[in-house]
């Protein structure tokens, strides 16, 4: 064997093994066959996806069944939403574009951002004044994107963006996107892989309705081609103040401190109706101060940091489970039907980095002390 091809074996064997740690395929090329792409797109990627499934040994404790969280807080731009961005930028370029656009409560902006920056397009963002958490607001500046903050709601932006894109200068890459969609579902995918079987429950926030829709897709889709037995029951949770699938209508004014589902009028509306239905799941709510108190709950007691808009299912189990307001919990009846020793599944869908405003409830005055080993002793009361 001639030096050259020693080096380029051994670079192949390298890349084989490379290929076999977690997170370095990419959404597209460990999901091809299931996605809607064909030799002349152009892979737009930065290895999104295949995220870990951590059991949660405290919450599976607290609920008797085996909890799993889907950590999608570590996809390249830090949530969920990287799943589906990368086939909707992949299907852009294919088209030959140049721009895309979003509206956003700040992951969708984050995420379009790195990805076009990804693919040389230009990104234009439209977001809420004032509302959008600070970790997403950089993200979406350092990738390049031209920001538009509006006087008005994500409702409002997103109606200006689909007026936009009806003007073909700029492909949307919101979950309106059916792309975005495709990629999404690729999480249900590797549920089923890891698990062997779907979750007896999956239960995850709920804000314009795309996940959930797409997660129902893959489980559905998983099933037909008899790569799993069962399928899970959908559980949606919204911020109270921003609950319209919880109360069946629209909402004018949503309000909450989790922003990244501060949505009155959620697109994939259907969709996630029809998940839910067909699954005989339900919609419930929680409260701010209940998705605060869980925010911490799940850092202090798993290890698991995530947004205000990500721990909405912890904070409905919290309340199920742990408090005396269980009876307000409209999807309560649904842990009495699952089998015993049930397996859960839980998306935490953004790194709780994304939002360090929000979380800064939870830090107070740290310890003072000299610069000698007894007074930090004496600060931390050990002696
Ligand atoms: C962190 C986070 N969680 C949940 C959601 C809700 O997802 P969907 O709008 O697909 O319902 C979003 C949407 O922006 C989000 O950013």
């Amino acid at each position: 064997m001639r030096q050259g091809e020693a080096g380029s074996l051994k670079c192949r064997n390298f890349l084989t093994s490379m290929q076999k740690t977690r997170g370095t395929l990419g959404v597209i090329s460990r999901y091809r066959e299931y996605l809607p792409v064909t030799e002349a797109t152009p892979i737009v990627s930065l290895s999104e996806g295949s995220t870990p499934l951590i059991h949660a040994r405290e919450l599976s404790e607290l609920v008797q069944a085996e909890v799993y969280l889907k950590y999608e807080g570590l996809n390249p731009t830090c949530s969920f939403k990287d799943r589906g961005m990368t086939v909707a930028i992949s299907k852009a370029a294919e088209q030959g574009a140049k721009a895309v656009l979003c509206a956003s409560t700040g992951n969708t902006s984050a995420s379009a951002a790195a990805y076009a920056a990804r693919a040389g397009m230009q990104c234009v963002v439209i977001l809420p004044a004032g509302r959008i958490a600070g970790g997403k607001m950089v993200q979406a500046y350092l990738y390049g994107a031209r920001v538009v903050a509006i006087e008005g709601n994500f409702d409002d932006a997103l109606r200006i963006v689909r007026e936009l894109g009806e003007r073909g200068h700029f492909v949307v890459v919101n979950s309106t996107n059916p792309h975005r969609l495709e990629g999404q579902k690729t999480a249900a995918f590797e549920i089923i892989e890891e698990l062997g079987k779907a979750p007896d429950l999956h239960i995850l926030p709920v804000g314009n309705a795309g996940n959930i829709t797409a997660y129902w897709k893959g489980y559905r889709e998983f099933y037909d081609l008899g790569r799993s037995n069962n399928l899970p029951v959908m559980l949606g949770v919204q911020a109270s103040g921003a609950a319209p699938l919880y109360h069946g209508a629209p909402m004018d004014q949503p309000e909450t401190l989790a922003t990244a589902i501060r949505i009155g009028q959620p697109a994939s509306w259907d969709g996630a109706m029809g998940a839910v239905k067909e699954s005989l799941g339900e919609f419930d709510m929680v409260t701010d101060a209940e998705i605060l108190a869980a925010q911490k709950w799940l850092a202090s007691k798993e290890g698991v940091f995530a947004e205000p808009a990500s721990v909405v299912p912890v904070a409905l189990l919290l309340k199920i489970f742990q408090s005396k307001d269980h009876d307000l919990c409209r999807s309560k009846t649904i842990f009495s039907k699952l089998p015993a020793n049930p397996t859960l599944v839980l998306t935490i869908t953004g790194h709780g980095l994304k939002d360090p405003e929000t979380a800064s409830h939870a830090l107070s005055e740290p310890l003072q002390a000299k610069a000698t080993l007894e007074a930090v002793l004496k600060a931390i009361e050990v002696s």
